[in-house]
């Protein structure tokens, strides 16, 4: 398959076997600091299913081609032809032996794909296609390989070198040295990994249910070795979850996981070897923050669930994506409910979605979850293909029921062991496990965009009747949809606020399949008194569901509803309403604040049963949020009114922030326990609003907290509050803070993200000064999101300044960034797509500001992005 150009996307109809199969690889790549010398020998062999006489094509993208060898002789000049990105082999017997030499250069390598140099270590990133930059290959995942490598290099700058697999042989010879590595297991190539460094190792030892020993061994720099131990703990955490959850065991005796501080994504699940990036592995209460940690448990468990969920059972083609990523999110989403809280993991799964995906989905980068065409794979690692993927496994494991939901896993398991298959197969095994015909749900995987749920009710002589509507907008392409199976978790509450019998078992609570477009569900209630129905409980679908609420019905399911999704998502309902009646005239913030007071007090007053899940229920909607519920985004009336309605309630209710603050301020050693966070918090969320209220106390309070503390979750989140709302002392607490901090990158780049925060068009001078700081630097990712990023993510004051500044002063980083890192420049375009929703003079000047960085973009993946983009310009 090739690259795809503009104009000639790649479809998921097209799909064919590959011509040829590489049974056995043995790559031997010798490091340099000039340069580096890899030579790789295929063992090829026809497809049974490919056409006699078909060419053999391999992949390979900037390789200074040595020698191309059929079976150790030179191959003729006219059996082969090698444009830059392909090397195609013509009349290839049914089996052979290749064998080529290519020269590349990865100290050069700022794109971060294929082998690159992270501060003076060799690694790699070959998902999605990077291992064409390494060696010639079919790269492509439906090719499954064994490998056997052998890593050579200096032997004092790098004593560390690691492959996948297990290590067999090693040896030394006039300062450098070598190791060979060997997997067992074939695997296609994106999951092959090389790591060469001078590295400090955790190890430690995990014994699996069947009894063998594994040694488990996490690399870092020798300065961060304090910072392993989290991500150890998580790690053996994670195995143990999968041998209880799913009966899967880890496969090889070795598990290696590698720090390195330039990577585009999260981390990578490369078999035996993973690679992550530092902000998903280290963890220190002095550096990191709850959330960090949290992240941290969450991606190690991720990567690990890969090792059955997209390693041993992998894709057969970059179409099938969610097979491997919305089902292992899945499962690092159930692991970390099952760790920490189940409900409150609800939520946040749930707020995700719906602030990151549901805007996807409504916008011009909509896509179904098994899209059919696309032109860089790299632009589509999605939060569609990922949690709405998630959400879509969800959805089979509710129908399903747990047990025959694990029925289904281990039939998919034990059937596809070893082989690359689609998102088809996952259902098909769901399908015959649970008895049940998921033909029509097989459309969630094809049909793009959030279906809305409309839902009206009466109660008719004793009769509760229940009618739902579904229709989902037209997207990208995708014009006509059809009716989706969508599971309705459903539970009517009385006036006591207890849930009513639902059926003559007294079952209170029952799922209704909608599958037509309209449907009414029938049932009996005591008395002629309509119940409050609690819908989608759990969201047991990933619908927009409209439903017209009282705010005296939201008050009583925020009270009484035992699903804590359905709880919270009263809460928010309750605060976009009253955010959406301030946005025109926000001098009534307090008469809001009022009407909203009696809710929150009463959800203070239980607070420390579960501090967590308060601190949820007491969060305003962001800014973000709130724009993207509107017709036309604006933001800066949104943020008047949600900043007013925040002031409000903090000045309303101050004693009462006061009390949980004091309540829940923690004491004894920093521990990242689910308790502990849940305590910081609503503690943080506390001083939020004491901050928002401009409270006679809280500045003083902050900056000793800020300075005082012994942890990072309450030093950065007092450092934010100060900054973002400038209270006296913000600007000390930030120099003191860079002082502190200045050898902690990961630190740092959340000391960039703060400043790039904070509401208004004044902020857009401060990024300016940022981008030119010292500590800025274009090829470490991190720092790119932590300012940038946030910047356009979570700043919309500023992104959006009326001027149109913020657009003009972004489309330029994009195109200096997108010099050094397309992935990068082209994943944070991303941030544009609101582009339709603006305000006409914003929307035109966002679309001058995008089609002046296409005509000089470069990289066909920021040009995929753009090109999207602007053709929602209108
Ligand atoms: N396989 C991906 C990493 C990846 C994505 C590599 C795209 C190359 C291109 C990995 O399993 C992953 O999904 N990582 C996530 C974190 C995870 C917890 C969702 C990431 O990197 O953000
Ligand atoms: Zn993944």
């Amino acid at each position: 398959m090739r690259d795809g150009q503009p104009g000639t996307p790649i479809r998921l109809a097209d799909y064919q076997v590959p011509a040829y199969l590489v049974d056995e690889v043995l790559l031997d790549v010798d490091l340099f600091d000039e340069h580096t010398r890899v030579n790789a020998t295929l063992h090829m062999r026809r497809h049974p299913q490919a056409p006699a006489g078909a060419d053999c094509l391999l992949n390979g993208v900037g390789l200074t081609l040595d020698a191309l060898m059929l079976e150790g002789e030179p191959l003729a000049q006219d059996a082969w032809q090698y444009d830059g990105e392909q090397l195609v082999l013509r009349g290839m017997p049914e089996v052979f032996t290749l064998t080529t030499r290519v020269t590349i250069e990865p100290q050069l390598n700022t794109a971060l794909e294929g082998l690159y140099v992270s501060r003076g270590m060799f690694c790699t990133q070959c998902e999605a296609e990077g291992f064409r930059r390494i060696t010639f290959f079919p790269d492509r995942p439906d090719v499954l390989s064994r490998f056997s490598t052998t890593v050579r290099a200096d032997k004092a700058r790098f004593p560390v070198l690691l492959s996948n697999g297990n290590p067999v042989a090693r040896g030394e010879e006039g300062g450098r040295h070598w190791v060979t590595w060997e997997d067992p297991f074939p695997k296609p190539c994106y999951l092959f990994a090389l790591v060469a460094g001078d590295l400090a190792c955790l190890e430690d030892r995990y014994r699996t249910g069947s009894g063998r020993e594994i040694t488990l061994q996490l690399f870092a720099e020798e300065r961060d070795l304090d910072k392993l131990d989290h991500a150890m703990a998580s790690l053996k955490a994670a195995m143990a979850w999968d041998e209880r959850t799913y009966g899967l065991e880890y496969d090889l005796d070795i598990y290696m996981i590698v720090a390195v501080s330039h990577f585009n994504m999260g981390a990578m699940e490369n078999k035996g070897l993973n690679i992550f990036n530092t902000a998903c592995v280290l963890a220190h209460p002095k550096t990191t923050t709850d959330a960090g940690f949290q992240r941290v448990e969450a991606v190690v468990a991720h990567e690990y669930f890969h090792n059955w969920s997209g390693n041993r059972v992998t894709c057969r083609d970059w179409f099938q994506l969610s097979l491997k990523e919305g089902f292992t999110v899945f499962r690092d989403q159930s692991f970390s409910a099952d760790m920490n809280s189940v409900a409150v993991k609800r939520v946040e799964d749930v707020d995700m979605l719906r602030t990151v995906q549901f805007p996807e989905d409504q916008g011009p980068m909509a896509h179904p979850v098994r899209p059919a065409e696309y032109h860089k794979i790299d632009n589509f690692y999605t939060v569609t293909i990922y949690e709405k993927g998630a959400e879509l496994v969800r959805m089979q494991h509710g129908l399903l029921g747990p047990e025959r939901f694990r029925a289904g896993t281990d039939l998919y398991f034990s059937r596809f062991d070893g082989q690359a298959v689609t998102t088809d197969d996952f259902v098909d095994c769901m399908a015959e496990a649970g008895g049940i015909d998921l033909t029509q749900f097989r459309r969630w995987y094809s049909q793009a965009g959030t279906p809305r749920l409309e839902a009206s009710d009466s109660v008719v002589e004793g009769e509760y009747r229940l009618t739902l509507r579904q229709s989902t907008p037209a997207t990208p392409g995708q014009p006509d949809k059809l009716p989706l199976m969508i599971p309705v978790k459903l539970a009517l509450l009385g006036t006591d606020g207890a849930a009513l019998p639902l059926d003559d078992d007294g079952r209170t609570e029952t799922v209704l399949v909608l599958t037509e477009a309209e449907q009414t569900f029938r049932f009996s209630v005591p008395g002629n008194q309509a119940p409050v129905p609690s819908l989608l409980r759990g969201f047991s679908a990933p619908v927009a569901l409209d439903y017209d609420f009282s705010p005296a019905q939201l008050r009583f399911l925020l009270a009484h509803d035992s699903d804590g999704y359905c709880r919270w998502d009263a809460a928010q309902r309750l605060y976009h309403a009253a955010v959406k009646r301030l946005l025109s005239d926000p001098s009534g913030a307090d008469a809001e604040a009022a009407a909203l007071a009696p809710a929150l007090e009463q959800v203070l007053s239980r607070a420390m049963t579960d501090p967590a899940e308060a601190a949820l229920l007491l969060t305003l909607p962001g800014e973000v949020a709130i724009g993207d519920r509107l017709e036309v985004l604006e933001p800066d009336q949104v943020h008047a009114a949600r900043s007013a309605l925040q002031a409000a309630l903090g000045r309303q209710l101050a004693q009462r922030w006061w009390q949980a603050e004091q309540a829940c301020t923690t004491t004894g050693p920093y521990r990242p326990t689910a308790a502990d966070i849940g305590r910081r918090s609503l503690r943080h969320r506390a001083l939020g609003y004491l901050a928002a209220a401009a409270d006679t106390q809280i500045a003083s309070h902050l900056a000793a907290l800020c300075r005082d503390a012994d942890n990072m979750t309450d030093q950065l989140g007092a450092l934010r509050l100060l900054v973002h709302y400038r209270l006296p002392g913000a600007s000390q607490a930030l120099a003191d803070f860079a002082a502190q901090w200045h050898d902690e990158a990961l630190v740092m780049d959340q000391w960039f993200a703060v400043q790039a925060t904070v509401p208004g068009e004044q902020t857009l001078t401060q990024v300016r000064a940022l981008l030119a700081h010292t500590d800025f630097d274009w090829r470490v990712p991190n720092r790119v999101r932590g300012l940038l990023g946030s910047f356009a993510n979570a700043n919309p004051t500023a992104f959006h300044a009326a001027s149109g500044d913020g657009y003009r002063l972004y489309a330029e980083a994009l195109a200096r960034l997108d010099e050094v890192n397309p992935q990068i420049a082209a994943r944070m375009a991303g941030a544009c797509a609101r582009l339709p929703r603006l305000p006409a003079a914003r929307r035109e000047a966002l679309a001058a500001a995008l089609r002046d960085l296409l005509s000089r973009s470069r990289s066909a993946n920021l040009r995929e992005m753009l090109e999207r983009i602007l053709a929602s310009a209108g």
